[in-house]
C-alpha cells in the first residue's frame, strides 16, 4: 500500500474591507447581503503560512494553527474539504494514473505572524490559505476566483484573501453560492504609493464574533436593510470608480463613511453591538484633525469587527499620517502600530 506523505506549502495574507461585509443571506453557505471590498496587506507583515499533508499512515483529519489543536468537524471546515476533496477525486476519475489522494487523512499545520482573534482578519489568512494549501497539495487546476467560492465557505471574508491588490466580493444572486466570488478590481503595482498603519489594542479580545454579531443585525436593526440595499450598492461604484482613477480622497471618504455606516448598524442592532472603544474614536479625531490640517482627506480609518484602526494614506503623506498617529497615541496605552504596504503579487505561489 501507498504509505507516503504527500505535502504542499502556501501563504495567504489578510485583508482588510473598505466597502464592509456584513449580513448572511445564507449563513450556511455564507452567502452575503451585499458585496464588498478589500486591500489585501502585504505577506511580509501580517499572513497565515499553511502546510496540508495526506497519508495513509494519518489516522483522522486534524488542524494545527499556531501549535494548538483545532476541531476539524465545523461545518465551514467540513465545507471546504469536501469541496477540495470532491474536485481531486474528479481529476482522479479522469486520470487512473493520478494517486488517490482525495480520500486519505490531511493534516493542516497553520501559523500566524500575528496576533489570532485580535480583530485583525485572522480568518480571512487562515481559510485562504487552507485552501490554497490543499488544492496544491491535490494539484487542481483552479482559478483564485474558482478558489475564492471554496474559501468563502469557510470565512466569507476569506474569499478575498486568494487576491492581491484590490479585491471585490460579488454578492452574487443564485441560491447554490456558484456566483458569490471574488474577483480582482486592481492588482496592488496600479496603486503602488497606497499604504496601511495598523494601530492594535493588544489588551483587547474580540468581543461578538463576527458570525452572531451578523446574525442579530440582520434580524433587529432597522438601518441595515436600507445600508444593504441604498447604501453599500452606491459605496461598491464609487470605491471601483476610486481605486481605478487612484483618487485618494474619494477613497477616503467612501471608506471612512463604509466604517462608520456598518458600526452604526451595530449600534443600531438590538441589544446593540459595540466595537469601537474609546480609544478607537480617538484615532477617528486624529484623523479629521489631519485631514483637516492637510485641507484634504490624506488619512482615511477603518474598523472591523473590533477596536483596532487600519489608517490608508499615501507614501507622500507619511510624515502628516503616521508621524502624527505614532506620535500622538505612542503616549497612550495599549496601541501598537505597524506600517505596512499592499500585496505586490497575485500569483499562486506553490
Ligand atoms: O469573514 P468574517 O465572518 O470574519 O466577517 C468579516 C466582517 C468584517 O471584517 C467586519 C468586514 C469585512 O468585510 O471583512
Amino acid at each position: 500500500a501507498d504509505t507516503k506523505i504527500y505535502q504542499a506549502s502556501t501563504t495567504a495574507p489578510v485583508n482588510i474591507a473598505v466597502v464592509k461585509y456584513w449580513g448572511k443571506r445564507d449563513p450556511k453557505l455564507n452567502l452575503p447581503t451585499n458585496s464588498s471590498i478589500s486591500v489585501t496587506l502585504s505577506q511580509d507583515d501580517l499572513r497565515t503560512h499553511t502546510t496540508a499533508s495526506c497519508s495513509s499512515t494519518f489516522a483522522s483529519d486534524t488542524l494545527l494553527l499556531n501549535s494548538q489543536s483545532q476541531d476539524t468537524s465545523g461545518a465551514r471546515t467540513q465545507a471546504c474539504f469536501r469541496e477540495l476533496r470532491a474536485l481531486r477525486a474528479a481529476l482522479e476519475a479522469s486520470n487512473s494514473s493520478l494517486p488517490k489522494l482525495s480520500s486519505l487523512p490531511l493534516r493542516i499545520v497553520s501559523e500566524n505572524n500575528f496576533p489570532t482573534a485580535a480583530g485583525l482578519a485572522s480568518s480571512a489568512a487562515g481559510f485562504a490559505a487552507l485552501v490554497r494549501a490543499i488544492a496544491n497539495l491535490y494539484e487542481l487546476p483552479a482559478t483564485p476566483t474558482a478558489l475564492s467560492r471554496i474559501a468563502r465557505q469557510g470565512s466569507g471574508s476569506a474569499c478575498r484573501s486568494l487576491f492581491g491588490g484590490y479585491v471585490a466580493w460579488e454578492m452574487g444572486s443564485k441560491d447554490d453560492g456558484s456566483d458569490s466570488l471574488a474577483v480582482e478590481v486592481a492588482p496592488a503595482s496600479h496603486w503602488p504609493t497606497m499604504r496601511a498603519l495598523i494601530l492594535v489594542v493588544s489588551a483587547e479580545k474580540k468581543g461578538v464574533s463576527s458570525t452572531s454579531g451578523m446574525q442579530i443585525t440582520v434580524a433587529t436593526s432597522q438601518l441595515f436593510q436600507r445600508r444593504a440595499e441604498i447604501v453599500v450598492p452606491a459605496a461598491m461604484v464609487a470605491m471601483k470608480k476610486a481605486i481605478k482613477e487612484k483618487d485618494f480622497e474619494s477613497f477616503g471618504k467612501v471608506t471612512m463613511m463604509e466604517s462608520n455606516s456598518f458600526h452604526a448598524t451595530c449600534l443600531d442592532t438590538f441589544p446593540p453591538i459595540f466595537y469601537l472603544n474609546d480609544v478607537s474614536k480617538a484615532a477617528i479625531r486624529l484623523v479629521e484633525d489631519i485631514n483637516n490640517a492637510a485641507g484634504k482627506i490624506i488619512a482615511a480609518y477603518t474598523f472591523d469587527a473590533g477596536p483596532n484602526a487600519v489608517i490608508y494614506y499615501e507614501e507622500e503623506n507619511t510624515a502628516a499620517v503616521a508621524g502624527v498617529i505614532k506620535g500622538a497615541l505612542g503616549g497612550l496605552e495599549g496601541w501598537a502600530s505597524r506600517e505596512i504596504e499592499p500585496k505586490e503579487s497575485t500569483s499562486l505561489d506553490a
